[in-house]
């Protein structure tokens, strides 16, 4: 990766979706919307919305600005569209948050806090798409993680469009017969592509990469790797555009969801048999903190899939449907999330700093950027409070899941704390700190040569 462009704006992600997320882990231990309130009440959207789109959507295009340059080996088509797509995405979260609460009545109502909420959503993800579509296009044919981003990219696609139809809907438009059928039966269809599609798909395709690079183990592209791909793919073109024509033809969408179910578990299950290769042919004896959770995570992934089809077999898919979808959010895409993030900063700042100075100098591993014995049982107790979260999400006890959440709080917090203190190089040893050459890095953005 040395060589490769830094992208300008990711840290400012970074930045803002850690925000998003300690401030609905908050609202949470507070005892905001769900389980307090029902699972479709407009105080629960507020909270998937921050989590979805603030949280986890935001850390993703951070991550893929960085990355997909990465993975397809050329540089980004525009090193200056995510600012705007940054702001136009944030501004568009906070009138949807407006909105929820004028649904909630908390705020006075105004219709127009909704279309201006779909108009700067809608712009800020096709200001993404816009620019990974173009960097994607200059490298095709593209190899089989690049690909896994491309179905992610239009999983979100389709998420947004759901989402700006059900968000025009509660301003009293989109009020065709189709859109309103849409609307009544195309909440599952937004939510597998966000969570799954867009959030999971993307999740994989990149984590073949970072999890090789990062545990220096053989990068896979066999059979079993192409076949995550075409299934995965597959199950996700099932559930939108089947899920779409059925309504379209006014019929409901379990049967879709049951197709696209068998072909999306055979190829979780692939992509199950894939991580165990990677773990266990790698050439790093000692596994680092990052590898270490994101296996954790991944572990989460696991349990809640199983968990799913076991409600499901058993018909306790919509008591359980608050747990299951807090466990994928917070232990496998938040854990997995975090546990990256604790070495992209890293990577990322020693790059920044150290690059241009390496081989001229003395310099600081990669390493020595962090403590990992410090971060370790922060980690552990997110991960502690997750569960315990989801058992009283399962139990349905609101107060102790409250109490749960404020120890997510604390756990988060202090990890956002690592990552700061990495950011500002306060763990290498002075002597090494700034060498010649080397420029302090600063907080929300990275230094690139235009
Ligand atoms: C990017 C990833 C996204 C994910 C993962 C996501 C996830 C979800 C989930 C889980 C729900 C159901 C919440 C519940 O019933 O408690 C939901 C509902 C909703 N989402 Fe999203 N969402 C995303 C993006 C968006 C965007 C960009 C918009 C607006 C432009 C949006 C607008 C809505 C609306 C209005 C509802 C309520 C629908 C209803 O109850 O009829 N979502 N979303």
């Amino acid at each position: 990766m040395i060589g490769a462009t830094l992208s300008r704006w990711t840290l400012s992600y970074f930045a803002c979706a850690i925000a998003f997320l300690l401030g609905a882990e908050a609202l949470m231990a507070l005892g905001f919307g769900y389980p307090g309130a029902a699972q479709r009440s407009p105080e629960t959207l507020v909270l998937v919305h921050c989590v979805a789109i603030g949280w986890l959507s935001l850390l993703m295009c951070g991550a893929l600005f960085q990355f997909v340059p990465v993975l397809v080996a050329k540089p980004i088509h525009s090193n200056a569209l995510p600012l705007p797509a940054l702001l136009s995405i944030v501004a568009g979260l906070v009138a949807l948050i407006a909105g929820f609460l004028q649904l909630a009545g908390d705020l006075p109502p105004n219709s127009t806090t909704f279309v201006v909420a779909s108009a700067l959503l809608g712009i800020g993800f096709v200001l993404v798409l816009w620019n990974l579509g173009r960097t994607l296009a200059t490298a095709w044919p593209l190899n089989i993680s690049a690909r896994f981003v491309a179905v992610g990219l239009a999983s979100v696609a389709a998420t947004v469009t759901f989402g700006i139809v059900f968000t025009l809907g509660f301003a009293g438009l989109a009020q065709t017969p189709f859109l309103i059928d849409l609307r009544a039966h195309g909440l599952p269809l937004h939510i597998i592509a966000g969570l799954g599609g867009w959030l999971t798909f993307t999740a994989i395709g990149v984590s073949h990469r970072l999890l090789a690079m990062f545990m220096l183990s053989p990068e896979l592209d066999g059979a079993s790797t192409r076949w995550t791909f075409h299934l995965g793919t597959l199950a996700l073109a099932v559930v939108v555009v089947g899920g779409v024509v059925a309504i379209a033809f006014g019929g409901g969408v379990d049967a879709v969801l049951a197709i696209a179910g068998v072909a999306g578990l055979a190829s979780l299950a692939l992509y199950a048999r894939d991580v165990l290769h990677l773990y266990r042919k790698r050439v790093r004896p000692v596994i680092e903190l990052n590898s270490r959770m994101a296996a954790v995570a991944l572990e989460h992934l696991a349990a809640a899939v199983l968990l799913t089809v076991a409600c499901a077999a058993l018909g306790l898919l919509d008591r359980f449907a608050g747990a299951l979808v807090f466990l994928v959010g917070f232990g496998w895409l938040s854990g997995l999330g975090l546990a990256k993030l604790y070495k992209i900063v890293a990577f990322v700042t020693w790059l920044e700093c150290y690059g241009p100075v390496l081989g001229k100098t003395p310099t600081p591993r990669v390493q020595d950027l962090v403590v990992e014995p410090r971060a370790r049982k922060w980690f552990w107790l997110y991960f502690a409070a997750v569960d315990v979260a989801t058992l009283c999400l399962v139990a349905e006890l609101p107060l102790a899941f409250r109490a749960a959440a404020a120890v997510l709080w604390i756990a988060t917090a202090a990890i956002a704390v690592e990552l700061v203190r990495t950011r500002r190089l306060v763990n290498v040893n002075a002597a090494l700190r700034l060498p010649t050459g080397a420029r302090q890095p600063r907080l929300l953005f990275t230094f690139v040569a235009s």
